[in-house]
């Protein structure tokens, strides 16, 4: 088996390399790129790279992923987002591959009460989530699918939430974090486990698949920090209180009922998670092992 993995210098393509190397999958058929080896809004290169290698599973991570950004940038943003999407989707025809689509809770504006099903009605609030649903709909048109919607996103290779609540610990003794945008972190080791169990499978369609449990950005917070004995005042604030250029949905629960259904082990909870991603960047002797070492000696 042949595995092309798009966004390899991102977070989640990274981590579906290192989750295909770790079940012995040999590197030579193991194929990662990032836009400088293939980018996705080329047609004529993406054809050209697909066609060459002929993988039988594609990993479309790649994406336009400053959801600010991409209100300034809506033309440069869809093009990365949907016909760079349409473009993998069409090279996967080609060859016959089985395509992953990794998409977000930003397809959901967010007004509902309770758990978002994978076909509830989509409604983005902003320019990122619109062209990823964009995406999902040119993915959707080839049978041999998987659309994979994740949230608040993890990994050793990138910025994210995390490691900035863990620098920002160094210079600041109290945080305003929001605490009515409720959803689930996902963190990428996790996902590529099912990821790579899932495309052994033909079961393909629309899954949400983040880490287990619910919370607010200002409980994701409180929980690095108190996990990591860092002492911080984290003040819950309303998102009308901190405005960002794009509209980002209230309610982001996602329900995992397409992944039970189809007899997919959910992932670990998102606080087991966390533990295990501080570990990691104390293993992989990341910028902020440093921060969570200091505070580990003060127990
Ligand atoms: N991050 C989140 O919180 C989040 C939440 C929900 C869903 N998602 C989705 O999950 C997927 C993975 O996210 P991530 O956090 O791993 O993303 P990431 O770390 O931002 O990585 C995205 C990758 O895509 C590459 N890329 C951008 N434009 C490209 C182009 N034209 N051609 C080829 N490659 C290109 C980027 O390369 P350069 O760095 O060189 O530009 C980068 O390596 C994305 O599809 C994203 O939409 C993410």
């Amino acid at each position: 088996m042949k595995y092309l993995v798009t966004g390899y210098n991102g977070q989640l393509g990274y981590d579906i390399v290192r989750e295909l190397k770790n079940r012995g999958v040999a590197d030579s058929d193991i194929f990662p790129t990032d836009v400088a080896d293939m980018d996705i809004t080329d047609r004529d290169a993406v054809m050209e790279k697909v066609t060459s290698i002929k993988p039988d599973v594609i990993f479309h991570n790649a994406a336009w992923t400053n959801v600010d950004g991409a209100e300034d940038n809506k033309e440069l943003c869809e093009k990365v987002n949907y016909i760079g999407a349409k473009n993998m989707a069409d090279a996967a025809r080609e060859v016959g591959a089985k395509i992953v689509y990794i998409s977000t809770d930003y397809v959901f504006d967010g007004t509902k009460e309770g758990m978002y099903e994978v076909d509830d009605k989509t409604n983005p609030l902003s320019v990122y989530g619109l062209t990823k649903f964009q995406g999902e709909e040119a993915v959707r048109s080839y049978p041999n699918h998987f659309i994979v919607r994740i949230s608040w996103v993890f990994g050793i290779n990138g910025k994210n939430f995390i490691r900035t609540m863990l620098k920002l610990s160094e210079s600041r003794d109290s945080l305003n974090v929001v605490c009515d945008q409720i959803g689930s972190p996902t963190y990428t080791v996790d996902l590529s486990r099912l990821l790579v169990d899932m495309v052994a499978t033909d079961k393909y369609g629309t899954y949400h698949a983040n880490n287990e449990g619910f919370c607010s950005w200002a409980e994701f917070a409180k929980y690095i920090f108190d996990s990591s004995n860092i002492s911080m005042e984290v003040n819950p604030i309303p998102t009308s209180s901190y405005p960002q250029k794009a509209t980002r949905p209230l309610n982001s629960k996602l329900s995992k009922k397409s992944l039970d259904d189809a007899g997919f082990s959910r992932l670990p909870s998102w606080e087991d998670a966390v533990l295990r991603y501080k570990q990691e960047l104390i293993n992989e002797d990341k910028e902020e092992a440093k921060i969570l070492i200091k505070h580990r000696k003060d127990v």
